[in-house]
């Protein structure tokens, strides 16, 4: 028997709410959904890839419900920095023209990432290195200048277990919390106008690595860095203890800096687990979880509200989906293969319309 809910998403846009008045079909099928993007009194942002852009089902799905775009790699040093350091902005281009030309807010990311440029940066001696990691910063910065509403300028420094920072070649090379601050100081110089982020994952997850990173952003501030936001990327783990997110959020806010939810998807597999539970039941958590998330975004004083990002469009556009551990079953994004919304669209169409 379908589920008539009188959900939010019925109401504001399909024949259920005609219906209502006895002038639409008894049974209608779920109508087209609002757009996020007008619904939300904050940008609300989605990644993607060059490669999509003449995917018409993705384009409409990007076009009608998002008002910021991420490029998901092509900013990356894996697309941009050759083997001789010089640099290739192509696939960059062509993310920011996509941005540009459909009237979407660009995130750049991300400048610097322990886990690129060690190659091209191998065997160098310290003027070198430094030098050459300046100029990069610089001038993909400049690049964009005008163009970006914010950058990821380092991502993932916390180490993976929260104890510390992460070591690296750019750690080693130019000092463990030198090579974020020097980061900083380049980006800001070559762009005085963008948000520059600090952006991290598992800090809702990790409480200890929660803890490490808010203290590095205290410490970066506390030095005169010019870190202008908090990016927590929130790849959900749906068994999260409840009130866990919005603990490290209301944490965070505190700083007073616009917040990114920056890369949120919210896998309903269970991996090496053993999971009794019904397919049902899983859903159920993953919508709690996201609305929890949603709800503690909308929570932030507007001003904070930098914007609230997923980390794909639909489901098989997720990184998640290729993940050789994918079951062809997961459902972590807000609109499935076809563009039609999935639970995870209620949750955030309802917290983030509550604003
Ligand atoms: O599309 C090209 C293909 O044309 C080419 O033949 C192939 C050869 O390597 O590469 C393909 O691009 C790959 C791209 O994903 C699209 O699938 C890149 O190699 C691959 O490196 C890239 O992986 C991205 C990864 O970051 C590394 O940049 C994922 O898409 C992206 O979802 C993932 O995103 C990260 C965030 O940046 C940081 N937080 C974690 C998140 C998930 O890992």
């Amino acid at each position: 028997m379908p589920d008539f809910r009188l959900t939010r998403r019925h109401l504001l846009a399909s024949p259920l709410a005609l219906a209502a008045c006895g002038s639409a079909p008894s049974t209608p099928p779920l109508g087209p959904v609002s757009p996020l993007k007008d619904l939300a009194p904050c940008p609300v942002g989605v990644c993607g890839m060059s490669g999509q852009f003449d995917d018409a089902g993705w384009r409409d799905v990007v076009l009608t419900h998002f008002s910021q775009f991420t490029p998901e790699w092509e900013m990356k040093m894996e697309a941009i920095l050759r083997p001789d350091r010089s640099l290739d902005f192509t696939l960059a281009d062509r993310c920011a023209d996509f941005a540009t030309d459909n009237g979407l807010r660009l995130h750049g990311h991300a400048l610097v990432w322990y886990s690129q440029g060690a190659e091209a940066f191998a065997g160098l001696d310290r003027k070198t290195f430094a030098a050459d990691y300046d100029r990069y910063i610089r001038e993909v910065v400049t690049r964009y200048r005008g163009r970006t509403v914010g950058w990821d300028v380092v991502n993932e420094a916390v180490a993976e277990d929260g104890d510390g920072l992460r070591s690296h070649h750019w750690s080693e090379g130019l000092g463990d919390i030198d090579h974020i601050r020097r980061a900083f100081d380049v980006a800001r110089e070559a762009d005085p106008e963008s948000i520059l982020f600090l952006n991290d994952y598992n800090l809702e997850n990790l409480p200890r690595k929660g803890a490490t990173f808010l203290g590095l952003v205290d410490k970066l501030l506390k030095a005169g860095t010019p870190l202008g936001g908090i990016g927590s990327q929130f790849h959900l783990d749906i068994d999260i203890p409840d009130g866990q997110i919005t603990a490290f959020l209301r944490e965070a806010g505190g700083f007073g800096l616009p917040v990114h939810v920056s890369e949120l998807d919210a896998s309903l597999r269970s991996d090496s687990r053993i999971d009794l539970r019904s397919a049902g039941e899983r859903q159920a958590r993953q919508t709690a979880r996201v609305t929890e998330l949603a709800e503690a975004f909308m929570a932030l004083p507007p001003g904070q509200r930098y914007a609230f990002t997923v980390w794909g469009a639909r489901d098989t556009d997720s990184w998640l989906r290729r993940d050789e551990r994918d079951d062809g079953r997961d459902s972590p994004l807000l609109f499935d293969a076809s563009g039609t919304a999935t639970p995870l669209y209620d949750a955030v169409a309802g917290a983030l319309a509550s604003g």
